[in-house]
Order: C-alpha cells, then structure tokens, then sequence
C-alpha cells in the first residue's frame, strides 16, 4: 500500500514532466499562447509547473509504459481509461493541465482546462490512493510557507495563480468541491483567519456562507472580500492591480456581518412587520457567540451597520438567549 502510493506520486511526477515539456514544445503551441493570453508569466508557468495535454489519443500512456509502468499501477492514476474495446486512453486531452501537490510538493493529481468554451471547463483526477479533495487544498504548497497570519481562499486554480503572480503567496482553493471541516483544519494549521474571497456571482457567495461554520468550528476568525463588479479575483487582478485587492483586504467584511447582509436581502425593510422578522432572524443568529463581551460588540456592529436600535436588538437576544439553553 504505501509502496503503490509512492508509485503513484512517481508516475503523477513523470507525468506532470511530461506536460510541462509538451506545453514548451511545438506541440504545445497553442496552449502556452492560451497561458500568455491570461497574463501569466513564464516564471509562474514554471512556479506551478503547468502543462499541457496533447491531442493524440493516448500519447502520454504510450511514453509512460516506455518508462516502464506496467497497467496495474498506471491503472491507479486516473490518468487513464481502460476499455476493453476502445484499449487505453489518456483521460486528458488537448487542455491545459494544472498538477495538484500536496503540502509536501507531491504531485498527488491534475485538473485541466479547455481552450476555450468546450465542457467540462476543468476535467480533475479522479480520487485515487493519493488524491482525497476533501484533505488538500491547490496551492497549500506554496501559501504555507507564506508564513503570514491569514489564508486567502478562493475558488479556482487560476485565482490562486493570478493571486501568487500578484505577490499574494498565501491563496489557496478548495478545488470545484464543497469546503469541508478538514479543509478548515488545514487552514488552521498555518494561520489564524481565513480571507474568504470566492467569486461574486450566486454560487460563490453560497459556497462562502457554506465554508463559514466549518472555519468558525475549527477557530479561525474569518472576513469576507468582495470581487465585484469583477468575477473572481483573477479578473479583480487583472483589472484593478494588486493595490486595489490589498485595499480590499483591508476592508474586508467581518463574516457576521457578511451573513447578516445576506439574509437582509430576503426582507423588506420598510415594511414593520418584515422589519421586525428580520430583527428576530438576527437576534437568532447571534446566540452562535456564547461569550458575552463578544456578543455585545456583535450587537454593536450590527446595529450601526443595519440601521437597527440597540436597546430593541438587545432585548430581543436576551429574551431568546433564555429559551435557548
Ligand atoms: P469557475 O467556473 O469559477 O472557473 O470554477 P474559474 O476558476 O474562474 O476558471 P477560469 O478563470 O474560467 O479558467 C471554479 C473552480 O471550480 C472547479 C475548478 O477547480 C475551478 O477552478 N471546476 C469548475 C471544476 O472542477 N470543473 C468545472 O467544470 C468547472
Ligand atoms: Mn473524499
Ligand atoms: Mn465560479
Ligand atoms: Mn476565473
Ligand atoms: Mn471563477
């Protein structure tokens, strides 16, 4: 078992060598202009050691087995697919390959991307003897060594990138799958707040209020970024310059308030009776905070951001803390 695990990362090392060489190559032409067309530079196309997948049929099984990788261990990649009819195949092809590591630099799987508008935008290893999404998070590598207080999260491969090109060295994302608990505790051995900065649209802020009780459990303070009016960081980069992101950081929401925004948007303010609901609703929402000091400068905050009386939110909590235990 741990001597196939250390096969794997072998194999997914030579593997990433491979489509690293092809994307410098003649072949790999067109995907190194997709590379430069996003903005990034050679010195970050070798930091992240990208590559690309050719468009022959199963061109880098062919070179793997020159290697001398018999099937049973090629078979533990995920590289490959095997059909009785159809023989073996690369499962990547003709896209622009991101290798994952691991903490520890090993190449443990790839996502690649199309050129262009085909689907699936990104095509990832499957899960294999090395690769568990839920444990790793692309660019982990890199940003612990950042040795900051803070992680910037963020959704994509190319954010991490973009943000690292910025000389923002501490992204990193949960890549295309939901942030769990263990995703959180990774965090939480490296620094002390999570800087949550997904993309704008619906999706992204639904993904962050999914993250934030996992990063509270696991005791990281936590602030929330805004991309808009851009998509994603990487377009908030490549429009705005990395003063622009850094001030956004320093504005950053707390989470709190950020949840409290969210919810308000399901109420009309000026109407009482959704005033009062929506009162009720946060007065809910801050029984999460046990400490009393806390609790007090939460209700302070919310209060002055939301236009709300204090006396009345005050009250509220008090009369529903009672119930609560
Ligand atoms: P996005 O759709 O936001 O893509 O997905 P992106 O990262 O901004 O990609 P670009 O800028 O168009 O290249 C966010 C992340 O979700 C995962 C990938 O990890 C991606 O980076 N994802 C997305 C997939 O795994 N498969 C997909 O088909 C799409
Ligand atoms: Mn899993
Ligand atoms: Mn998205
Ligand atoms: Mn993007
Ligand atoms: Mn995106």
């Amino acid at each position: 078992e741990k001597d196939l695990k250390s096969k794997i990362i072998e194999i997914n090392t030579e593997a990433a060598k491979y489509y690293h060489y092809l994307l410098r190559s003649d072949r790999g032409k067109t995907a190194y202009h997709y590379l430069k067309g996003r903005e990034l530079s050679d010195e970050t196309i070798v930091k992240f050691g990208l590559g690309y997948s050719d468009k022959y049929s199963n061109n880098l099984y062919q070179y793997l087995r020159s290697k001398g990788y018999n099937d049973t261990e090629l078979k533990e990649t995920g590289l490959f697919t095997f059909d009785e009819v159809r023989g073996v195949n690369d499962k990547f092809w003709n896209r622009v390959m991101f290798p994952i590591m691991d903490a520890n630099n090993r190449v443990i799987a790839f996502g690649g991307r199309v050129m262009g508008d085909g689907k699936p935008k990104y095509l990832n290893s499957p899960e294999t003897k090395v690769f568990d999404k839920s444990r790793n998070l692309y660019g982990l590598n890199v940003a612990r060594s950042a040795r900051k207080d803070y992680m910037l999260i963020c959704e994509g491969y190319m954010d991490v990138i973009s943000l690292h090109q910025a000389g923002f060295n501490n992204a990193v994302a949960a890549l295309g799958t939901a942030f769990t608990s263990r995703h959180a505790s990774l965090i939480k051995r490296y620094a002390k707040e999570a800087v949550l900065t997904f993309d704008s649209d619906e999706a992204g802020i639904k993904a962050a209020l999914r993250a934030i009780p996992y990063l509270r459990e696991s005791g990281l303070a936590i602030k929330v970024l805004n991309m808009k009016p851009y998509k994603d960081p990487d377009e908030f980069i490549k429009n705005m310059g990395r003063e622009a992101y850094e001030e956004r950081i320093k504005t950053a929401t707390n989470f709190f308030i950020f949840q409290v925004d969210n919810e308000r948007k399901n109420y009309d303010l000026n109407d009482p009776q959704e005033k009062t609901a929506f009162q009720n609703k946060v007065a809910e929402m801050l029984l999460v905070f046990k400490d009393e000091l806390e609790r007090e400068n939460y209700i302070d905050s919310v209060c002055r951001t939301f236009n709300i009386s204090k006396d009345g939110l005050s009250r509220l909590v008090k009369k529903k803390a009672l119930n609560y235990v």
